[in-house]
Parts: structure tokens; C-alpha cells; sequence
């Protein structure tokens, strides 16, 4: 069939949307019809080259839709079931999954190739074969993903704000409740309070953080955060030290979450400066691959005995998190309708992806569907 679909042909260009070939789906895959897919500033790095993704990728990875058609291997979806695409599948088996760590499923390997396990791609376009951002490729109108890829959701929860789920949400909320282990009365600062951040303000509010410090130099991101829960706001981890040192008397943060939009090796020093003594910086925003230096005060590290630890997609499981964040938000306790400023149809990706780099959206969503 033929559908649309939004195209990075190479680093430092902009999306191309234009008319693709999609293959119908073969064994343990379904075609899914996109209802709605998240901006996330992960696609962005396919743009800059700071993930080395391969091109042409079909962007998006954090998505709804409606399953069209399932292949002759699949057993747990049917046509009209209502999904969230993840980006990170998770077929249950491997030893990841089976231990209760689905963001860290062996098929997570495949996301660097944005190929099936076989190598092969349903999704062709100028006579080649196309790559999937994290085997999603939602910035599109229909596509065609792994069973894996796909969680199931109530028909009755509203498709558009579920998109996030797939993985900006669930990533900020894991990485304070998870990752970050937040507890009653702990002290948690957020560094970027994009859609990552924002989300995570909310873990940490809804953990029942006592002190919760939003830190983005965009003020319209830390008006934001204060409405997600957060105690106090600061435009960089320069001027919030010495406050924080007051407002924490002296003890400074539990949890440091990082969730800047890219990054940074060399303001790894002010994060764990930021963190108490056994306190824990999580770095859940993505730093360039080519990075190898990071500043670090490895004395204090130990003396201090602080930890830095790295966070996939939450520290979730995506096949019990996903419906479980829903849940919250059904209940009024977590807030996604929030995080999305503005949405988008297909044609402007460009234009979502313009208002992400200038600062205006926690936020944008591309409603397809
Ligand atoms: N680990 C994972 O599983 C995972 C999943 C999704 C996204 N990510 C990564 O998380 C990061 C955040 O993603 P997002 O979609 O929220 O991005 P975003 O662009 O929506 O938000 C990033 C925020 O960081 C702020 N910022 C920029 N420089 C800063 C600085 N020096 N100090 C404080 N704040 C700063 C920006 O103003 C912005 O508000 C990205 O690197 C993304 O690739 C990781
Ligand atoms: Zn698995
Ligand atoms: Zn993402």
C-alpha cells in the first residue's frame, strides 16, 4: 500500500515527507494506522548526527494507533485493537524481560540497525529500503511494526495524549520512581524540563518528594514545571546551588535527573555537586555518541559515596508501566494532557521540530489519525 511518512535522507537535513511503499506485515508483525506520535527531542539527534542513526529512517517512536492488520504469527492483537508503540519492544523471553527489566529487552539491539531481525524493512521510498526509528517509524500515517513494539490499551483511553506513553512519559516518570528510587520527603532537582523533565517533576511529586528543584534557562519551561509540582525553578545548575544548599540545609538532592536536551560530558561536576551525600545522578538525556569526557570529582564520588546511573525508557517495564502511567493520568494523578503545548498534522514535523529548538513546546504532538 501506499502511505506518507516523514524521512531523514541524511545528517543535517530536515524531514522529508513524502509518499512511501509499505509492505503488508510478515509473520510476528502488524500494519498499524497512526493516530498520534510525540515529538521527542530523540528524533532530533537523527538530525544532528548525535545519534548515529542509520539514514533513511522513518522518524518517531513514541505513538498510538489502530491495528489494521496482524501477521500470521501474531497471538496477542487483533484487528481494531488500540495500541502504544514503544520504543523499546519487548518480547517477553529474553532474560531482561523475564527478570522484570522490559526497557532493556535483547530486540533493544535492533534499534541501532532500525531493521527487524532478519535485516529486511517493509517501508521503501525513491527505491530504497527505509529504517525505522526504534523499529516505530511513526511520523507517519500508517507503518508496519514488530508485535513486540506494540502494547495494548484500553479502547476507551483517549488515543491522542497516549502517544506520550510511549515514551517520553513513561521515561520521566520512571526516572524518578524508578531510576531515581524517589521516596517520601526526598529532595529531587530536574535538570531540563522538556517533556523528559516535565515528566519527571511529576514522578517525583507523585512519590511525595518534599523539595522538587525544575532548573531550565527557558522561563516558559519553569512556569511549566511549577504547575507539575515543582518547589522552586532556577535557569541553570550554576544558580541553583547555593539556594538549594539553603533550602535542603546544607543535606543538597536525593536525586539529580537529567534530562537536558542533549547531554553535556562537562556538566557532570555541577550535577553531582547538586547531590547529597549517597545521593544518585540519573542520566536518562542522551549525550552525543562521539562524547568520551566527562567531568567528574571522583574523590567526592567516594567519600560522599554518591552514584551516577544511566536510565533507558524509565527503568520501566513498558507491558505493565504503560497501561499503569495511563491509569494515573485517567485518575487525575498524573497530568499528560499538561505536557502537550501544541499538536501538529503529518506536513509540519518541520515546523513542531522548529518550536522544539526554540523552547515553546514542553511537548508537540503529530495527530495523524
Ligand atoms: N534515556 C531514555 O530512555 C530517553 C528517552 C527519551 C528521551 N531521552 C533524551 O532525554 C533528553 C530530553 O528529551 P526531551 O524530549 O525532554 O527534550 P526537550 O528538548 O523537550 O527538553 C530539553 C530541555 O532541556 C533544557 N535545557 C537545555 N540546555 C539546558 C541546560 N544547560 N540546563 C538545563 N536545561 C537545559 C531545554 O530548555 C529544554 O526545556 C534528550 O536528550 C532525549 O534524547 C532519553
Ligand atoms: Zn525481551
Ligand atoms: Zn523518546
Amino acid at each position: 500500500m501506499k502511505t506518507q511518512a516523514a524521512i531523514c535522507w541524511g545528517v543535517g537535513q530536515n524531514w522529508s515527507v513524502e509518499e512511501i511503499e509499505l509492505d503488508p506485515p510478515r509473520e510476528d508483525e502488524v500494519l498499524v494506522r497512526v493516530v498520534a506520535s510525540g515529538l521527542c527531542h530523540s528524533d532530533e539527534h537523527i538530525l544532528t548526527g548525535d545519534s548515529p542513526f542509520p539514514t533513511p529512517m522513518i522518524g518517531g517512536h513514541e505513538a498510538t494507533g489502530i491495528v489494521e492488520e496482524v501477521g500470521s504469527g501474531v497471538r496477542s492483537l487483533m484487528p481494531g485493537d488500540h495500541v502504544v508503540m514503544a520504543f523499546v519492544p519487548s518480547c517477553g523471553r529474553c532474560v531482561p524481560c523475564s527478570t522484570g527489566h522490559q526497557n532493556l529487552c535483547d530486540l533493544g539491539a535492533l534499534i541501532t540497525h532500525g531493521r527487524q531481525a532478519d535485516g529486511t524493512s517493509r517501508h521503501h521510498a525513491r527505491g530504497e529500503d527505509l529504517n525505522l526509528m526504534c523499529l516505530v517509524g511513526a511520523f507517519a500515517d500508517h507503518t508496519v511494526v514488530g508485535e513486540a513494539s506494540c502494547i495494548r490499551i484500553d479502547p476507551s483511553y483517549p488515543m491522542e495524549k497516549a502517544a506520550l506513553a510511549g515514551c517520553g512519559a513513561v521515561t520521566g516518570w520512571g526516572s524518578a520512581i524508578h531510576a531515581g528510587a524517589v521516596r517520601p520527603g526526598d529532595r529531587v532537582a530536574v535538570v531540563g524540563c522538556g517533556g523528559i523533565g516535565s515528566a519527571a517533576i511529576q514522578g517525583a511529586r507523585l512519590a511525595g518528594a518534599a523539595e522538587i528543584i525544575a532548573i531550565d534557562p527557558v522561563a516558559f519551561k519553569r512556569e511549566k514545571a511549577v504547575g507539575f509540582g515543582a518547589t522552586a525553578t532556577f535557569a541553570s545548575m550554576a544558580d541553583a546551588f547555593l539556594p538549594v544548599r539553603d533550602l535542603t540545609r546544607g543535606l543538597m538532592c536525593n536525586q539529580v535527573i537529567m534530562a537536558m536536551g542533549v547531554g553535556q560530558g562537562d556538566v557532570m561536576n555541577e550535577a553531582l555537586g547538586l547531590t547529597a551525600k549517597m545521593g544518585r545522578v540519573v542520566v536518562t538525556n542522551i549525550h552525543p555518541a562521539r562524547e568520551r569526557h566527562v567531568t567528574m570529582n571522583l574523590s567526592a564520588l567516594t567519600s560522599l559515596e554518591k552514584q551516577v546511573v544511566g536510565s533507558l525508557f524509565g527503568s520501566a517495564n513498558p507491558r505493565s508501566d504503560i497501561p499503569k502511567l495511563l491509569d494515573l493520568d485517567a485518575r487525575g494523578l498524573f497530568d499528560l494532557s499538561g505536557l502537550i503545548t501544541r499538536t501538529y498534522p503529518l506536513a509540519e514535523v518541520n515546523q513542531g521540530y522548529q518550536d522544539l529548538r526554540d523552547g515553546v513546546n514542553v511537548r508537540g504532538l503529530l495527530v495523524t489519525g
